[in-house]
């Protein structure tokens, strides 16, 4: 198989990683994508690092009976607890999202003033943290746990009194110390309009997808294995890329998230237990 041939292998704790999935195929439309998104043990914000990682390893030797060239960590936590191990044990590259998010967040700031919006763990990890003093030692970085916002989000609710009662709780009075907010969690980038209500407009907001699926397609090319899709909006169904989803607990609200979070509605998922 040459790298050409591969798909890409993307994970999550469960659905919020379709928003990183969708930038994925947004910018590179030419690659046959497998995700897998862990519903059964959702969520790994709250749990410690010794078991994200090893649900994450669970995932990844999955994952690898499909031929892929890459593996992305789309989930922030996991990301931010379970690279190196993950590293450690695959011969692929495996892509996560803090360093992209905090490299965009770098581009973003004027002043280095960076907050870091994330679940429990990533917070405690301080993943975020150490990326950003790596590339710019002198910065200012708050980390900011919000561990309501995935609820809300799961829940369905991006807007309205309570969304903005809780974006007041964890983040009034931040602005005075930042100018840019890391959106550090897959949920996030949905209740983007209320956080920057209440941030205010002297704060740029930085959605690790997109820089995440910039970051994957710079790998690709650099490795010369990039898929590229002669005419995607002309091509018939069959000729487009395979796209599989994979949940380790699928119900009936699955197709509901699905949508919400990957922008489109998702048919046909597998149902997968590890
Ligand atoms: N996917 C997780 C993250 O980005 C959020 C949901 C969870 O806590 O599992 O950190």
């Amino acid at each position: 198989m040459s790298e050409h041939d591969g798909i890409i292998g993307v994970f999550d704790s469960g659905l919020g990683g379709l928003t990183v999935l969708r930038a994925i195929v947004e910018q590179l439309p030419g690659e046959a994508t497998v995700y897998l998104g862990d519903t059964a043990r959702v969520p790994y914000g709250t749990k410690s690092a010794a078991v994200v990682t090893r649900y994450a390893l669970r995932i990844a030797e999955h994952l690898l009976q499909y031929p892929l060239k890459a593996l992305v960590v789309a989930c922030n936590t996991a990301s931010a607890v379970a690279l190196p191990a993950l590293r450690e044990q695959l011969s692929i590259p495996v892509l996560g999202v803090v360093e992209p998010g905090a490299q965009a967040a770098i581009a973003a700031s004027v002043g280095q003033r960076i907050a870091v919006l994330a679940t429990e763990g990533t917070v405690r990890s301080r993943a975020y943290e150490r990326t950003l003093l790596r590339l710019v030692p002198d910065a200012h970085v708050v980390g900011r746990a919000c561990p309501l916002f995935v609820p809300l989000v799961e829940e369905g609710l991006l807007d309205g009194p309570i969304v903005e009662l809780a974006c007041r709780r964890y983040l009034e009075g931040l602005a005075r110390e930042i100018d840019t907010a890391i959106l550090g969690c897959t949920h996030y980038p949905l209740i983007a309009g209320p956080i920057g209500q209440v941030l205010g407009a002297g704060v740029r907001l930085v959605d690790s997808a997109f820089a995440t699926a910039r970051a994957l397609a710079d790998l690709l090319v650099e490795r010369n294995a990039i898929s590229v899709c002669e005419d995607p909006g002309k091509s018939l169904p069959r000729d487009l890329p395979e796209r599989r989803f994979l949940f380790t607990d699928a119900n009936e609200r699955t197709a509901e998230l699905c949508s919400r979070f990957f922008g489109e509605p998702i048919r046909h998922f597998e149902a997968v237990d590890l």
